[in-house]
């Protein structure tokens, strides 16, 4: 697979990176430890180096399965994972650091971000200074190689690039989901930071596996999201079956199709997240899928049956 670079960083990461939420199985249902273990070696096998967990997902669960699963291997991957909102003072970044460096059985943490901007989920605001800080200090210390922001708007993101270097911004992006289209991406292709496209299969959607009446299961917070809403969802359906014939013409599936067109943005890699090894292979093969101009073209105006409508909330759940 070939590498891209990480913002202005010497980190090089692999176009699609491994995510790994679902390892925390926190919010998902019937995750298999074993599983995802085999997911993350499978991955890696499959040329995939970039992997992006956070402390919160599984409550260091995730952070845990990575640390494990790459533990062989550590010299040759790219690890990346996240402060949650609850933690941006420069103590707790210090602390929240430490414990996944603990958890992920290392002494680097190659790429270390900001999950959710000061004051998400009712956390008290801290001033982004003082993050930031906290930040550069781990930098200065080696304990991280580089820093990056998640869900942060172009100001927000703007903000954190006075208080020191920032090299990628996480934020929701896919066929179905381009605010940051219109916002912070001209900003970060200006400014040399890598976006890392998270939900880049829309949490499955793309891969057309879901029927028309498809429900979660209890505790899938997927339900959460704004695109299953049924004026969203009948638009979703018809989008997938005009990408289908597509992707059966280049011999792909659709979340392939998915994940190719991501990764052809300039500037752009995507977070493809896996339960199972057979996931993560396929998703690896879509690094080496080339489109057309003329397909990229017809798919890039089929996702807007979808996003159009959609109103200016970056967010893709309703909490
Ligand atoms: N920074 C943030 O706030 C944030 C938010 C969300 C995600 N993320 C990161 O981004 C990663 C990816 O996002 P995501 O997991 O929300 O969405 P996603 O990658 O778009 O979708 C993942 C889901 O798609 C399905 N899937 C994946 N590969 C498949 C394949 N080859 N064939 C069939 N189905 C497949 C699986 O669904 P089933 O589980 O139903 O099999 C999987 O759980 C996460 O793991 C996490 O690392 C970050």
């Amino acid at each position: 697979m070939e590498l891209c670079n990480l913002g202005t960083s010497d980190i090089k990461i692999s176009p699609i990176i491994m995510g790994t939420w679902q390892a925390g199985k926190d919010m998902w249902v019937g995750i298999d430890d074993a599983q995802s273990t085999k997911a993350i070696k499978a991955a890696c096998d499959a040329g995939i180096t970039t992997f992006d967990t956070a402390e919160v997902y599984g409550n260091g669960h995730s952070e845990r399965i990575v640390g494990n699963a790459l533990y062989d291997v550590r010299d040759r991957v790219v690890i990346a994972t996240k402060v949650f909102s609850n933690h941006l003072k420069y103590n707790q970044v210090i602390d929240a650091c430490h414990g996944s460096l603990k958890n992920l059985k290392t002494d680097y943490i190659d790429l270390y971000q900001i999950h959710w901007p000061p004051g998400s989920f009712g956390a008290k605001k801290v001033p982004l200074e003082e993050t930031m800080r906290a930040m550069a200090d781990l930098k200065a210390q080696g304990k991280i190689r580089a820093i990056g922001v998640s869900n942060f708007s172009r100001s927000q993101l703007e903000e954190a690039a006075t208080f020191g270097r920032i090299d990628s911004l996480q934020p929701p992006y896919s066929l179905f989901w381009r605010k940051v289209e219109t916002d912070a991406l001209p900003y970060c292709r200006e400014n040399n930071i890598t976006v890392l496209a998270y939900s880049s299969m829309a949490q499955g959607l793309l891969t057309g596996k879901f029927g028309p009446d498809h429900t979660f299961a209890k505790g899938d917070h997927r339900f959460r999201n704004k695109l299953f809403q049924p004026e969203n969802y009948r638009r979703v359906r018809k989008a997938l079956e005009k990408l289908d014939p597509i992707a059966a013409a280049n011999h792909i599936t659709l979340g392939q199709l998915a994940l190719a067109w991501i990764i052809s943005q300039p500037g752009v890699c995507a977070i493809a997240g896996a339960r199972n090894p057979e996931q993560a292979v396929q998703n690896a093969a879509a690094a080496n899928v080339r489109l057309s101009d003329t397909d990229l073209a017809a798919v890039d105006d089929i996702g807007r049956i979808v996003t159009d409508p959609l109103d200016d909330d970056p967010v893709m759940w309703e909490w």
